[in-house]
């Protein structure tokens, strides 16, 4: 009898224990605008990142950077500007996985091609190239039901790095 007692007072005191662990207090960080729990912080810091869109607004400069570069036949900013590209890519889809899959040929086909021509230093076949590689943009825009945001050449410079 006495064992069943203390068995039946250890089980209630772990009982005890373990509400008490849930319930301490949340541990709360100083933050100017983060949050104050750490669950707070890391979803002001998500929503902070921003989705896909942020990611195409880095794409999209790049690829006026890319055209240009390529322009003026400054094939290392050409290189420069189709691998910040594709890290841009990358980390968007770190943020929304279901958008690799439309972008199988921009990423695997596209990018590849015009990283040669750049890599060959060949004017001409990059400017051949371009509206190749801006179709696979446009591509993946019809795929993923954006098909109004219509990618074309851009035909005013507004990039500030010039050779
Ligand atoms: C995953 C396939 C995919 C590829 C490849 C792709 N895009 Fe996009 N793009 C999107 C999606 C999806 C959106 C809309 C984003 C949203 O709704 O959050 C978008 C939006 C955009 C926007 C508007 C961004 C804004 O919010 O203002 C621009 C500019 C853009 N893309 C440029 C390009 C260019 C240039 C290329 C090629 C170099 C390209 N995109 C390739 C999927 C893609």
């Amino acid at each position: 009898m006495r064992k069943l007692l203390s068995f039946t007072s250890l089980f209630f005191f772990s009982l005890v224990l373990f509400q008490a662990c849930q319930q301490a207090p949340q541990e709360t960080y100083e933050t100017e605008w983060l949050g104050e729990t750490k669950q707070e912080i890391i979803n002001t810091i998500e929503d902070q990142f921003q989705g896909f869109s942020r990611t195409m607004m880095e794409v999209g400069y790049r690829y006026k950077e890319l055209y240009w570069a390529g322009q003026d036949g400054n094939w290392e900013y050409a290189a420069y500007q189709i691998e910040h590209m594709e890290e841009a890519m990358q980390e968007g889809f770190v943020r929304r996985p279901a958008r690799e899959a439309s972008s199988q040929q921009f990423m695997s086909v596209a990018i590849p091609e015009i990283e040669q021509i750049v890599q060959d230093g060949d004017k001409e076949r990059f400017l051949q190239n371009f509206t190749r590689f801006t179709a696979s943009c446009n591509t993946c825009h019809a795929m993923e039901e954006v098909a109004f945001m219509i990618v074309k050449i851009p035909e005013i410079r507004t990039s500030v790095i010039h050779y």
